[in-house]
């Protein structure tokens, strides 16, 4: 008995260690944008020509890749056939004048820093919490948002933009607010979780309509994204989420509101 609490508390430090090194890789990875996506771009499926400062380019990658299977075609083989709806080829004949080009790369670095801000939540929730049930829920999530991330770096890539010079900053306050959270007990952090995808969700409404209608390939990405993150709200709720109280929300909205004020010029 004199021996084993030393033992124990030994590999308590361990695996808090264990557990800081990994926040730490995963922080950085996220931070230099080297994760991966687990899925393919919506954007892929949508023409490549809207896509830079205001000059239309043809879409040569388009026409020998295909981005979801990976696998390339032979001079030989006949083109493939357009993947798309008639609506969206259509819009690839618009042409986005610089103003929109900008304000495409104000909202998409706007969103990215909401992707940085999910994954460092997600992973301070994870982190804090006691259940493995909810704890693999939250990493889930987590993973589901580095696909957005990608996605989302992906574009502002396109769009000859950056991500937010307060990517450190956003990442980690996101992460110690999701802690915090966590150590509120389990419907609470639950609830957080909901209350942040609805907020996100209707945040991307918002970005639905603000983008110049030129950008497809941006709509998509957000499209897509409008999707799952009504899908982690819904398996939040499912999972024994309790509603904020009121001042909990409104500081939430508040909070987002200057997130996404300073990432669409920072
Ligand atoms: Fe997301
Ligand atoms: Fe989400």
């Amino acid at each position: 008995m004199t021996t084993a609490r030393p033992y124990v508390s030994s590999l308590r430090r361990m695996s808090l260690l264990d557990s800081l090194l990994t926040e730490a890789n995963r922080s950085l990875q996220v931070l230099a944008n080297v994760a991966h996506a687990s899925r393919p771009n919506p954007a892929d499926a949508a023409p490549r020509a809207l896509t830079y400062s205001g000059t239309t380019k043809p879409d040569t990658t388009a026409s020998n890749t295909s981005a979801t299977s990976g696998m390339v075609n032979t001079p030989e083989a006949p083109p493939p056939a357009p993947a798309l709806p008639a609506p969206v080829m259509a819009s690839a004949s618009a042409e986005p004048g610089p103003a929109d080009v900008r304000h495409s790369r104000g909202l998409m670095r706007v969103n990215h820093v909401g992707e940085i801000c999910a994954q460092a939540l997600y992973r301070g929730q994870a982190v804090g919490t006691i259940d493995p049930r909810t704890r693999a829920l939250f990493l889930k999530a987590a993973e589901e948002e580095v696909d957005h991330l990608v996605w989302l770096n992906q574009r502002l890539r396109e769009l000859e933009g950056r991500t937010s010079l307060l990517n450190p900053l956003w990442y980690a306050g996101s992460f110690f607010l999701g802690w915090a959270a966590s150590r509120a007990g389990e419907s609470f952090n639950l609830g957080f979780m909901a209350e942040t995808e609805k907020q996100v969700t209707a945040h991307l409404e918002n970005h639905l309509r603000k983008l110049p209608a030129s950008d497809v390939r941006s709509r998509r990405i957000l499209e897509q994204m409008k999707i799952d993150e009504a899908n982690h709200q819904k398996t939040a709720e499912h999972s024994g989420a309790t509603e904020l109280p009121l001042p909990v929300r409104a500081a939430m909205r508040a909070m987002s509101k200057v997130m996404t004020t300073t990432a669409y010029w920072i």
